[in-house]
């Protein structure tokens, strides 16, 4: 059995890391353009402000898009460019942009799927608190209740928040992503808290304006990889994918995140680990957390070879000289197979890989083109692994490629590159890479031909 055949193709982008127009037709600033300019926080002091400057050349961004064939688009919306100050006063130059993009991809047949946070909070919010103000969830429903009563008419697919492990975990226990600062754990749980509350009114206020929406959610996970495929492996490996660690180090697990959405409930491991830090929950709150879901999103491009070790699990180290991607993650050809098989077995909602790709260190060769054969490579045994899956049962709905062009690779900058479309930034050319045209034949046969 191979992809169904409504399986969705598409590649995935987020505002931020290709708009530019930073601070045009009235946009407000979000908490990454502050960051970006704070000095000694991005690469080489890289900055979005023109980033792949999509806001002025989308037309010719979804022309590729339809030459690559996506059957789906997957972006964000900045938020500040909406809600200037992240609530009260539409900003409607910032939405009639959406608008017409959204008008455009339809004009080619694409379905717009939008993720309303990738990450860009309004820095107003931010100031007001952010995440950690109880409010917080009330500013995303509003703003999600707004973005689906505009665009509702024609875009059906919505994702609340991308990756909330990055947004809290490395934002602020790690604190290398914007705003980059470390809280106390029983600051980031509350924070966590209010994020999946967000992400329960916000579904709530997209169903209550779009009636027949797809709603879905998009966290990440690193996959643990059976190290052998012996039973006692792979029931390692599973176990070590959702049980909280005894250390209290939460920020990745994956069960915190998607338990309550999915579950109705918060994992019992994960309650006795961290009780002392737990915020007060309200007697509704996993109620409204728990909207049903049309598709559970998951970014993955990582695994962690893993096996059994005394009645638990150990990470086993990658061989040495073991491939490694331009930004120094391992690869693990696995890792979808496993991680969708997991995902699946647990939470039975339709899976939706909505990212998954690889930087290299692309250049023009002498011919003008892009030879990325070790990205055909990546993406070729990938998507056997989800093929696999799929034709051992678990439910599979689609594959947004992580990324549509290169673009602005958050701390890192423009160092890494992701795209299926090479960008020049000093000149905004774009140049299709030798994986867009074979990602374009994948999608042709429904990938028949891997
Ligand atoms: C994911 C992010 C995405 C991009 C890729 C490489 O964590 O969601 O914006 O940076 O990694």
């Amino acid at each position: 059995m191979g992809f169904r055949q409504d399986f969705i193709w598409g590649v995935a982008t987020s505002s931020y890391q290709i708009e530019g127009a930073a601070a045009e037709d009235g946009k407000g600033p979000s908490i990454w353009d502050v960051y970006s300019h704070t000095p000694g926080r991005v690469f080489e002091g890289h900055t979005g402000d023109i980033a792949c400057d999509h806001y002025h050349r989308y037309r010719e961004d979804v022309a590729l898009m339809a030459k690559l064939g996506v059957k789906a688009y997957r972006f964000s919306l900045s938020w500040p460019r909406i809600f200037p100050e992240g609530k009260g006063e539409v900003n409607e130059k910032g939405l009639a942009f959406y608008s017409d993009l959204v008008d455009e991809l339809l004009s080619h047949g694409i379905t717009p799927y939008i993720t309303l946070y990738h990450w860009d909070q309004p820095y107003s919010l931010y100031r007001q608190g952010g995440w950690l103000n109880p409010e917080s969830p009330n500013w995303f429903a509003e703003y999600a209740g707004t973005v689906a009563r505009r665009l509702g008419d024609r875009v059906k697919h919505y994702i609340t928040f991308n990756e909330p492990q990055v947004f809290i975990g490395l934002a602020f226990v790690d604190g290398v992503h914007a705003p980059g600062y470390r809280l106390p754990r029983k600051e980031t749980l509350l924070m966590a808290h209010h994020v999946l509350l967000a992400h329960g009114m916000a579904a709530q206020a997209i169903r209550a304006a779009v009636p027949d929406a797809k709603v879905g959610y998009a966290p990440t996970s690193n996959v643990p990889v059976p190290a052998s495929d012996k039973a006692e492996d792979i029931r390692a490996s599973e176990r070590a994918y959702f049980e909280m660690p005894e250390n209290g180090d939460w920020s990745w697990n994956v069960a915190w995140w998607s338990d309550p959405v999915l579950l109705g409930h918060y994992p019992e491991d994960g309650l006795r680990i961290l009780e002392p830090d737990l915020p007060r929950f309200g007697p509704n709150d996993l109620k409204t957390i728990a909207q049903p879901l049309d598709f559970y999103g998951q970014n993955i491009y990582r695994g962690v070879p893993t096996r059994a070790k005394d009645g638990g699990w150990e990470e086993v180290a990658h061989a040495p000289g073991s491939p490694k991607t331009a930004i120094g993650w391992h690869v693990d050809f696995d890792c979808l197979y496993w991680g969708v098989k997991f995902l699946y077995n647990r939470y039975h909602t339709p899976v939706i890989i909505t990212e998954n790709g690889m930087s290299a260190t692309d250049w023009p060769s002498l011919d003008g083109q892009i030879h990325d054969a070790s990205r055909i490579d990546y993406l070729h045994r990938h998507l056997l692994g989800l093929r696999r899956a799929a034709s051992e049962g678990a439910e599979i709905a689609g594959y947004f490629e992580w990324s549509f062009m290169d673009n602005f690779e958050w701390n890192r900058g423009y160092s890494d590159r992701f795209g299926l479309v090479y960008v020049d930034y000093e000149t905004q050319k774009r140049i299709p890479k030798d994986s867009f045209h074979w990602y374009a034949q994948v999608i042709r046969e429904n990938g028949a031909n891997l």
